[in-house]
């Protein structure tokens, strides 16, 4: 493998990534579905656990470690989201699982009659829990559609969709299967216009750019610390005001403040101190000195993400584009870059996408195939009974020299039918 990345340094940092597949270094083209943790995140988890660690609110050492873990974790995702207060950090299981919370709590004030709006675009983890309270609430679900050529949603269906009796607007901060960044600004303006609150799915944005929750004033917005170098853990950021505000399902002698108020059970202490190990690795790439505040080097390091994650996708493109029989969805303008991730959704044609994955796989190249949960993307895409996409994801470990190989193997896959 060349060794001439901007990333190399960072990327020698990852102990799964010397993994091999037979002679070969194995390829992580899979960042969408989970990414590698840094050496530091291992160390942070075992040390927690090493020291040891006891359930909270004690006041003996190990109870005020864990206290101070967890304080630790919450500071730490504040400064990862731009959010102003630690207070507005939630932890739970997953995503998903936090998701569900929400909407089953946001749902106790919506009556028959009442609107939201769903994006076409997103993960179903920010659909069917929504889709669900709808359903039980006699609400009805209005559907902000993305076009098909450009996979990217139709900003100007909004304000039909919206009206005085919609009580959400769900959507995504990019696509998990297209890439495609979503024009949040307009989104937020436009649900706050008519009085509606916006929730915002960051779970795959999270690695690739700065999330800026202040600047968004999206009301909540999740991430899952697994996506951006760190451990299996959901995160979910709420206005300060909204979460105290707003009734979660909550044991009887639990806290009555926020962000514990919405917390259940024992979380993962040990995971949590990965998680504040996983957002210095990120600071750690700002090339800023340490003595900078840890947001201030948070958002050099993204800056420097985003340039190199550019610069993949426009190699990745060139060279994917030029292989007879291959297809790349989404947005492929090589000016619009800026609105995409280096994820790439493809088919090839006259080979299964799940084929293209087996036989990726075997060459020791990590990619998923299908629809990821993103089912209303294939749906509209027309894609869903015939095995979905292949997804190429790159995050920033990925070299240029893994890129080539990948498109090589796809070359070679799309040669074998001609
Ligand atoms: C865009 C997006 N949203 C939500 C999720 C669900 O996240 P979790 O696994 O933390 O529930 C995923 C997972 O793949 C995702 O890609």
């Amino acid at each position: 493998m060349s060794a001439d990345f901007e990333f190399q340094e960072a990327r020698s940092l990852f102990p799964a990534l010397n993994q091999k597949v037979g002679e070969q270094v194995a390829i992580y083209a899979d960042g969408p579905g989970g990414t590698q943790v840094p050496r530091a995140v291992i160390e942070a988890i075992s040390e927690a656990l090493e020291l040891g660690i006891s359930n909270l609110g004690g006041n003996f050492v190990t109870s005020v470690r864990a206290d101070s873990v967890v304080l630790g974790a919450r500071q730490a995702v504040a400064d990862f989201l731009g959010a102003s207060r630690p207070e507005e950090i939630v932890f739970g299981q997953n995503m998903t699982s936090l998701n569900f919370a929400l909407s089953r709590s946001l749902a106790r004030n919506w009556s028959e009659g009442d609107e939201i709006v769903l994006s076409r675009i997103d993960h179903d983890a920010n659909i069917s829990p929504w889709l669900k309270a709808a359903e039980d609430k006699g609400v009805t679900v209005r559907w902000l559609p993305f076009g098909k050529d450009s996979g990217e949603l139709d900003i100007a269906a909004m304000p039909g969709l919206l009206n005085e009796r919609t009580k959400l607007v769900a959507v995504t901060y990019a696509s998990n299967a297209l890439g495609s960044i979503s024009p949040l600004r307009q989104i937020i303006d436009a649900a706050h216009g008519v009085g509606a609150l916006c929730i915002v799915d960051a779970v795959h944005f999270g690695p690739h750019g700065l999330i800026d929750v202040k600047e968004l004033d999206c009301d909540a917005l999740l991430c899952s610390a697994y996506k951006f170098f760190g451990p299996h853990i959901g995160i979910m950021y709420g206005k300060h005001s909204l979460l105290s505000e707003w009734t979660p399902y909550k044991l009887r002698p639990a806290y009555d403040k926020p962000p514990e108020r919405w917390e259940t059970g024992t979380q993962s202490i040990e995971a949590l101190h990965g998680v504040t190990a996983a957002i210095d690795y990120i600071a750690s790439l700002s090339q800023l000195h340490q003595s900078s505040a840890r947001r201030q080097r948070i958002v050099a390091a993204m800056s420097r993400i985003q340039r190199y994650e550019t610069e993949l996708s426009q190699r990745f493109l060139d060279a994917a584009e030029a292989i007879e029989g291959v297809k790349v969805y989404g947005v492929t303008d090589r000016n619009g870059l800026d609105r995409r991730t280096p994820t790439f959704a493809l088919s090839i044609a006259g080979v299964a996408p799940g084929k293209v994955a087996d036989l990726l796989g075997e060459l020791g190249i990590f990619v998923w195939s299908g629809h990821y949960y993103a089912m209303t993307v294939m749906e509209d895409l027309e894609l869903d009974e015939s095995g979905g996409l292949v997804r190429i994801g790159f995050v920033h470990y990925n070299s240029p020299g893994e890129l080539d190989r990948i498109i090589a193997a796809l070359a070679a896959i799309a040669g074998s039918q001609s």
